[in-house]
């Protein structure tokens, strides 16, 4: 596997890569690795004749008072599971070779940047949005992998490639659980085992708003309604930042509920920020 830091070097490798008519994938991660990241690497190594990981915590996307710095890092431990997949590529730079000393553009997807957690994380998706412009610039993929899990980081994301007319495919891949049905995520490891317990309710009520609907329910309100009263049952739960049911497209909130909808829930058990999604 090629371990490279240099955007300028892996803009090179990449093109070459295209040149010769191989079809790229690209699965960007901020390390940590789990099977839920794994699974993408999975599908993306079926699809594409070359495959490339990139693992870089992004420190533009993270809030004053967030967790850049306790983030989990983990390089040899992840370089070990990408090699399993395997990955051809790691793409892995400092945070100087993708912000360079007077580093000052930007990219915004407006409105849907600020609904769900961009209303409790205000810059958040403008940094996704960007780091990932760059990604996509320097490694001119095939097709790119992104999780249900950050449902609304792909929509995002999708919305992305279509207005600024970006010749990539996008690719969502199923949302990876434990046993329980908690959805793995990196963050999970801040949980002590007590809240590790408590993160189960967040899929239980996920599943308990599916249900209602695929019984009849249609007001969006009372489904709603009967998710919080679920959430609030766990006394771990410290801050419920939203219970959602909005359009999958436009993550816009739904009143009635007539087609597919998504049922969302950020909560916070102790510092932990945790989302997970469903669509029914
Ligand atoms: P990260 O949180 O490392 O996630 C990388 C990718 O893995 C994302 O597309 C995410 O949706 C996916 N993923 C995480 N947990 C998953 C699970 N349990 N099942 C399936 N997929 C899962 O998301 C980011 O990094 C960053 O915002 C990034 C896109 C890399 C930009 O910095």
């Amino acid at each position: 596997m090629d371990i490279i830091s240099s955007p300028i070097e892996m803009q090179n490798l990449c093109r070459g890569i295209i040149m010769q008519g191989r079809s790229l994938g690209l699965v960007p991660t901020m390390g940590a690795l789990h099977k839920g990241h794994l699974s993408l690497m999975q599908k993306a190594r079926q699809q594409n004749d070359v495959l490339t990981v990139s693992i870089f915590v992004n420190p533009v996307q993270f809030g004053p008072h967030e967790d850049l710095e306790q983030y989990p890092r983990d390089m040899a431990g992840d370089i070990e599971k990408i090699e399993a997949v395997p990955v051809d590529i790691l793409f892995n730079p400092g945070v100087k070779d993708i912000y360079p000393e007077g580093y000052s553009t930007y990219v915004e997807v407006e409105r849907m940047s600020n609904a769900l957690c961009g209303m409790y994380r205000p810059g958040h998706f403008k940094g996704v949005t960007t780091v990932v412009t760059k990604l996509f610039n320097i490694i001119r993929p095939t097709r790119a992998y992104f999780g249900q899990k950050d449902y609304q980081q792909s929509a995002i994301i999708r919305k992305l490639v279509k207005d600024l007319n970006m010749d990539i495919d996008l690719v969502v891949c199923p949302t990876i659980r434990e046993p329980d049905g908690l959805a793995m995520s990196s963050r999970n490891s801040y949980l002590s085992p007590k809240q590790r317990d408590a993160a189960a309710v967040i899929y239980a009520t996920l599943t308990l708003g599916k249900n209602l609907i695929t019984e009849g329910h249609r007001d969006a309100k009372a489904v709603q309604e009967a998710m919080l009263e679920n959430l609030k049952k766990e006394p771990l739960i410290e801050d419920i930042d939203y219970v959602a049911i909005v359009d999958t497209e436009t993550l816009s909130p739904i009143e009635h509920i007539s087609e597919q909808v998504l049922l969302a829930i950020a909560i916070r058990i102790g510092k932990t920020r945790l989302i997970d999604n469903i669509i029914v």
